[in-house]
């Protein structure tokens, strides 16, 4: 129907005979001649309709609105120079409209196309038409070239793409199941696979060797800004591979995806065990695009003469499960005022501390006379808390956070779990406050030597990455001691992805098993299949999937994972437009062999 897309003309095309389609994008009627703005997925171009060159293009064009569907044959020619556009990639061009015809007509919209000020609840209901918003092509666009490079990038090294069922038993991926109820089997259910884990370590026992699967995920879990209860995995599996071999696979993909995105990363990342993160930047993702990290002060306020903060390390096992972390900001006492402080204070209660503790470090000469000041080497180490420490601990606390006149000092103090999350959470905040994270950099990490469990709050344990990781240390009476050959990449303090070796020999997943409680008979009844088949001379094997939806979320910089899936869910798990989850009818209810609950109608 068209010659081309409407931005795929340049001044070198003047005099060109051209047929064009696509929405009206605007349209002004200047004294008897109407200007169109012609809009495709790939931009706008004017369209001129004057009289004096067609008066059919010109009738026509009078009963033109927003949004209508229209198809323009014309000749190109070069805009008066009062009328060149420099923001246009047609700026300096225009199309002679010598026929009009209107394919279609378009109701009032419900608001205008990308008008920041529209909600998203009305964004998301009619999200055909969000969806004509320039900048949300540019994102697909770019994340069916990133999906593109992936499948070159996977083919190349010789991984074969295997789908795997969607209707399927639960894989435990730490998510609750979307379950299916079965016709056939009257109260039996199927559940959506939160990844295909079990399937793909299943091929390696096929002996497939390399698999991999742009993958649809599905977990019913509490929604944030870079989660989707159903969102896109690019998942690999290889075997006879160690931890470097599929970490190696991991780099050239994403490097790979990055180049078909425009951005030269440069590999290998770097890496980073667990602990370090945890205990040096309070996160197991860390943001290091900055600094800043949390310092151990533990021994410091073992010796302060404060019970609250020497308590916690008085014995062995106060000093493995409690923490004392500084966290410094340079020349933070010009920056802040007392009022931001009290704000910090806030925010670190909402994450569990009790307070916010800090020290001023001062000129001497600012704080001659001043209450709860200790002097010495020239600095005025100034603060509530300066009484509790002799001064030998003041000059050991000064040279091990590199103290300097204008800095100031926090200090998180208590229970392990607590402090690295609210001090981990309070170093993000202060950075975004500081503004001195550079939103064009991209800091790639391997975070490395994950423990095997967590505990969870009601004291039980379960696997942190998930039960067919490999353990190090099996063996090990206390749970928590146990690690596993785990990694995750994270960029710019968001995991982007997740892997691991796994556990091919029955006798240890068995262990594991027992280890998380699984006894026996509910191992049979839920995995019987995989323990099966990694007693019939399983390879060893490993791999890793990446979140297709957040890596593209960071690469388009943008803030909702929502902006780079097409027809996502709401916060609330709902979609707007074609309002699921619905309540079904009373026929397919009986044939399902479901009844409701009386108060699960309402
Ligand atoms: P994991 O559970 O860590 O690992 O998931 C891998 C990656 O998938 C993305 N992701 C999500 N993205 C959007 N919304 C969600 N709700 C969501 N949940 C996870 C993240 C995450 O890093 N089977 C293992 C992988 C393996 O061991 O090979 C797995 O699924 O980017």
């Amino acid at each position: 129907m068209r010659t081309d897309y409407c931005t795929n003309f340049s001044k070198n095309d003047i005099g060109k005979e051209i047929e064009l389609c696509g929405w009206a994008d605007s349209y002004r009627d200047h004294g008897g001649v109407i200007f169109i703005d012609l809009r495709d997925r790939s931009g706008v171009i004017q369209v001129v309709c004057d009289p004096k060159d067609s008066t059919q293009a010109h009738e026509v064009a009078s009963h033109v609105r927003d949004e209508y569907v229209l198809k323009v044959k014309g000749k190109l020619r070069a805009r008066s120079a009062d009328m060149i556009n420099p923001k246009l990639k047609t700026g300096e061009i225009e199309v002679v409209a010598s026929e009009l015809v209107i394919e279609n007509a378009s109701a009032p919209l419900p608001f205008v196309i990308g008008d920041a000020n529209v909600g998203e609840e009305t964004r998301l209901k009619y999200r055909f038409l969000d969806l004509r918003e320039k900048g949300a092509f540019e994102r697909f666009k770019l994340r069916s070239k990133a999906t593109i490079a992936a499948r070159n990038t996977l083919d190349r090294l010789g991984f074969v793409e295997v789908e795997t069922p969607i209707l399927t038993r639960a894989t435990p991926e730490g998510a609750r199941d979307y379950l299916v109820p079965s016709r056939v089997h009257n109260g039996s259910f199927y559940a959506l696979p939160q990844s295909p884990q079990l399937f793909k370590q299943l091929l390696m026992c096929a002996g497939f060797d390399k698999y991999f699967q742009i993958a649809k995920c599905f977990r019913d879990e509490d929604l944030r800004a870079d989660r989707q209860p159903e969102f896109t995995q690019i998942d690999v599996e290889m075997s006879f591979c160690n931890q470097d071999d599929v970490i190696a696979v991991g780099e050239e993909l994403l490097k790979d995806v990055f180049a078909a995105c425009g951005k030269d990363i440069k590999t290998p990342f770097m890496r980073m065990k667990y602990n370090e993160a945890m205990e040096s930047y309070g996160s197991d993702k860390p943001d290091l695009r900055f600094d800043m990290p949390l310092i151990d002060v533990a021994d410091i306020f073992a010796r302060s003469n404060n019970s609250i903060f020497a308590d916690p390390f008085k014995d062995e096992k106060g000093k493995k499960h409690n923490r004392a972390k500084a966290i410094v900001v340079k020349g933070g006492d010009n920056i802040f005022s007392k009022r931001q402080m009290q704000r910090f204070e806030e925010f670190v209660r909402k994450f569990g501390a009790k307070g916010l503790a800090f020290i001023q470090i001062k000129d001497p000469k600012d704080t001659a006379g001043q209450d709860n000041c200790v002097n010495f080497d020239g600095l005025s180490l100034k603060g509530p808390l300066v009484r509790f420490f002799d001064e030998s601990d003041l000059k050991e606390l000064v040279s091990r956070t590199e103290l300097k006149i204008g800095d100031v000092v926090f200090f998180g103090v208590g229970a392990k779990k607590i402090v690295l999350d609210y001090m981990g959470r309070f170093r993000l905040f202060l950075a975004d406050e500081l503004g001195i994270i550079n939103p064009d950099e991209l800091k790639f990490l391997w975070v490395v030597d994950f423990p095997m469990f967590e505990q969870n709050d009601d004291g039980s344990y379960s696997a942190m990455h998930h039960p067919f990781t490999m353990p190090n240390n099996p063996d090990e009476s206390d749970l928590e001691d146990i690690t596993s050959i785990a990694y995750d990449v994270v960029l710019n303090g968001v995991e982007l992805g997740g892997g691991s070796i796994r556990i091919h020999k029955d006798d240890i997943q068995q262990k594991v098993f027992k280890l998380l409680k699984i006894e026996p008979d509910e191992q049979r009844e839920k995995f019987g299949f995989l323990l099966d088949a990694l007693s019939f001379g399983a390879p060893p094997h490993g791999g890793f999937a990446i979140g297709l939806d957040r890596l593209m979320m960071l690469v388009t910089k943008s803030p909702s994972i929502r902006d780079v899936i097409a027809f996502p869910k709401t916060q609330k798990a709902t979609c707007l437009m074609t309002k699921a989850p619905s309540q079904v009818g009373g026929e397919q209810m009986r044939e399902l062999g479901i009844k409701l609950r009386e108060q699960s109608k309402q």
